[in-house]
């Protein structure tokens, strides 16, 4: 079993490791947003990827950056469990700047990215119904609440937008009538492609500001890259602490999720 951490806005570098090394991964899609570090974490010895999803100047937009060549580089490294963390938005009073929210459900209004692997004449409908790895879910929902001081909510729904500008008022009002919880711009495509390369994957969501159905908000970079920055610390005892809980055998359906796909043609994807 390896590991991987895929750190969203705010996290550039990688948790406590050892031995590592940089891979320079060259993959069908591209490079990886930055070289995957590798390396032994911890008492556990498990080895673990960590990947900046935006490179480490931030220079990828939510729309450009190499999702595809991101979890490509993951799955040819070895790694069997993904753990990512996103900056969000708040769609209600009661999630405010710092709290982490452990969502299970997307909504996708994303309009310019590649959502597959598969393409030249090769189709999978793949079942998406719960997004995110319940198993891996929970278990990032009891390391962040035993491991952090952050206020900690378990499930929501993130709807996902294609930036890089912010929402309007009336869509972050319309978000709102839909019972959403937090606004972001990146869990679409990883979260399609870490299903689609059979890998159990969760992610932790760092709440940044309010969106600007609140009047106060603004939703300035500024107060985006500060929050981050004040989430890092929690985000990582969250990882850290997930890491150690994964049990060492474990596997689940994502791991195979692949099977039992409508593909065209039939036998696109090997037995
Ligand atoms: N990332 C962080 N805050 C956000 C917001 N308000 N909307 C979309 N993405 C975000």
């Amino acid at each position: 079993m390896a590991i991987g951490f895929i750190g969203g806005s705010g996290i550039y570098d990688a948790l406590p490791l050892e031995n590592t090394r940089e891979v320079d991964v060259e993959t069908p899609f591209g490079r990886p947003a930055a070289p995957p570090t590798v390396g032994e974490f911890g008492d556990t010895g498990r080895e673990v990827v960590f990947v900046p999803r935006h490179g480490v100047d931030h220079q990828h937009s939510p729309t450009t950056l190499p999702y595809r060549a991101n979890i490509f580089a993951l799955k040819e490294l070895g790694v069997t469990h993904v753990l990512a963390s996103n900056a969000v938005g708040s769609l209600r009073e009661g999630l405010p700047p710092q709290t982490l929210v452990l969502p299970d459900q997307i909504y996708d209004r994303t309009k310019h990215r590649d959502l597959t692997f598969f393409e030249e004449g090769i189709v999978v409908h793949q079942q998406f119904a719960e997004p995110y790895c319940p198993e891996l879910n929970g278990i990032l929902e009891d390391a962040a609440e035993s491991a952090t001081d952050a206020d900690v909510v378990r499930g929501g729904t993130y709807v996902c937008i294609e930036g890089p500008q912010f929402s309007t008022r009336a869509e972050s009002e319309f978000y709102r009538t839909q019972g959403w919880d937090v606004v972001g711009m990146t869990t679409i495509p990883e979260a399609k492609l870490a299903r689609e390369a059979e890998l159990a994957y969760a992610t932790i969501a760092g709440v940044t500001d309010y969106d600007v159905w609140n009047d106060d908000s603004q939703v300035s970079l500024a107060e985006v890259l500060e929050n981050a920055a004040a989430n890092e610390t929690a985000i990582k005892e969250t990882v850290e602490a997930a890491i150690e809980a994964i049990p060492e055998d474990h596997a689940c359906d994502c791991h195979s999720a692949l099977a039992n796909t409508i593909n065209t043609p039939d036998d696109a994807i090997p037995e």
